[in-house]
């Protein structure tokens, strides 16, 4: 599957409800970014504040199957880390959805579907903090590219350079070894049916492999209660 073509908005709700709305009309592949959103949204009905100055896009995928899911979304998370590598900056990725640079969300995906097994789309949306500089209401928890390296970036190119790398990335194994050797949740201590549990590794197909004392066991980031530092 690859990005094929460009929509470019000026302002729209949420660039995840205009594909949704055009899903039908919609070719597989095609992308769609806004410069600013009015009603963007994050995961677990959050709101995804939108100003202009950052990257808000979204691409569909279409037809898909639900098993699908987990490999676009690490599929995504790498060619976010290699954009963010090539402006120098180091980028971990936080299970399952987000970005972070040293614990603070730099970006963040919300994927959305329509079907059961076989779906009928897929929608994959990404928002990158870009030039933005302040975050009141996130201050401690939300960075920047700018905030990072005190560089002001042109979107366009970026967008440009974040297509590319995820058209490159056509090796399933190599973008789950990426997504592995990159994530912070590796090593970390979670409590699970009240026991303190290490995280061990994570599927292919997106659940959590947890060990405590010789005993394993294979769980859905649902039923999982992480530490504060783990909350969207
Ligand atoms: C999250 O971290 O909770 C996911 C945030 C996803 C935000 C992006 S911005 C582009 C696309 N349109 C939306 O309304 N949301 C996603």
């Amino acid at each position: 599957m690859q990005i094929k073509s460009i929509i470019r908005l000026q302002e729209v709700d949420s660039t995840n409800n205009y594909l949704k709305q055009h899903a039908l009309t919609l070719d597989s592949g095609v992308l769609v970014v806004a410069n600013k959103q009015t009603k963007g949204r994050g995961r677990h009905g959050n709101m995804w504040q939108s100003d202009l100055g950052n990257l808000y896009f979204s691409f569909i995928i279409k037809p898909a199957k639900r098993q699908d899911i987990f490999a676009i979304l690490m599929r995504t998370s790498v060619a976010t880390l290699k954009l963010l590598q090539q402006a120098q900056i180091q980028a971990k990725i936080k299970y399952p959805n987000d970005i972070v640079v040293e614990k603070q969300k730099i970006a963040g995906i919300l994927i959305e579907s329509a079907g059961f097994d076989s779906l009928d789309y897929l929608i994959v949306g990404l928002g990158i903090n870009v030039n933005q500089i302040q975050f009141p209401k996130l201050e401690n928890k939300a960075t920047s590219m700018r905030r990072i390296s005190q560089e002001q970036y042109d979107l366009q190119n970026l967008l440009q350079v974040w297509i590319d790398q995820f058209n490159e990335l056509k090796h399933p194994q190599n973008v789950y070894d990426i997504y592995l050797s990159q994530s912070v949740i590796i090593g970390e201590t979670i409590r699970h049916r009240n026991r303190d549990w290490i995280v061990q590794s994570i599927t292919p197909d997106g659940r959590i492999h947890l060990v405590c004392q010789n005993e394993h066991c294979i769980v859905h980031d649902e039923s999982l209660s992480w530490p504060n530092y783990y909350a969207s």
